[in-house]
């Protein structure tokens, strides 16, 4: 694992879009998270995108998850978030967008066609993932198979409760969703993890120092033979090996 420690948010935002973009230039396909943490890396990308720095146009995106039963209009589903704050704003062809199916009739032949789709499209090049106060990536909470595929999980109450500034109440936030697994997860080439912020450093300090293990399912990135973790300084603050991380980056092998 690679751990960039950067100074703030929006340092976190230009490093995580320096690697999407070498990414999208090529027509790559991009895995895109929803949540607050990503924001921010999208506003760049589309800052640099109408500079001229970077184009969408033969990129494929994938989302990681999405709510079952919430309709695609509502402003907090995922197909509307990543729309409105990210693509709908760059160049791609809305076709290329894929979202999971929240609302199939038949959620697992849904799940499969989702795992299929991303096979066909040659996989996923660039995955970029927040993290859970509870250490989830994707929805995929504690106690998730470290080999699981797309399907439907139960949110953690933890989750309900974070994810609850998004709703009017706590009671709107639907408790199923339907997400990546982490053994899809683990397929892309290259996986980009963003958390910012104090309330983030407990699980960060989990997915990076604590032990490979399905009660933080981001620590499964310990095992991915190409992942990179960019955290502000708060997010970092309960790493014990902090400052060889700085290290490293400091003295990269020319
Ligand atoms: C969103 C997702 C989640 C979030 C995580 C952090 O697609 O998969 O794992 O990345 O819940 O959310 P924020 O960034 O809102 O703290």
């Amino acid at each position: 694992m690679e751990i960039i420690v950067c100074d703030s948010p929006h340092d976190v935002a230009v490093q995580a879009a320096d690697i999407l973009q070498g990414y999208a230039n090529e027509g790559g396909v991009l895995g895109v998270a929803t949540g607050s943490t990503p924001l921010l890396t999208y506003q760049e990308l589309i800052r640099r995108h109408k500079a001229g720095e970077v184009s969408f146009a033969g990129c494929t995106m994938f989302a990681l998850d999405e709510y079952v039963g919430l309709p695609i209009e509502h402003e907090q589903s995922y197909y509307r978030v990543i729309h409105d704050e990210f693509s709908d704003h760059v160049d791609i062809d809305p076709a290329d967008v894929h979202i999971p199916n929240g609302l199939a009739d038949d959620v697992p032949a849904a799940c499969a066609g989702y795992e299929q789709a991303i096979v066909d499209a040659g996989g996923i090049d660039v995955q970029l993932l927040g993290i859970g106060t509870n250490g989830h990536v994707g929805f995929n909470e504690p106690a998730s198979s470290l080999s699981s595929l797309t399907r439907m999980k139960t949110l953690h109450p933890q989750t309900v409760v974070d994810n609850a500034r998004f709703f009017n109440s706590v009671d709107e936030v639907p408790i199923h969703v339907v997400t990546q697994g982490l053994g899809t997860i683990q397929r892309a080439g290259q996986l980009v993890l963003i958390a910012t912020g104090e309330h983030k450093a407990h699980a960060v300090a989990q997915l990076v120092e604590g032990p490979l293990s399905a009660a933080c399912p981001a620590s499964v990135l310990q095992i991915h033979p190409h992942a990179t973790v960019i955290v502000d300084e708060a997010a970092a603050s309960r790493l014990n090996n902090v400052d060889y991380y700085k290290f490293i980056q400091q003295n990269k092998p020319q």
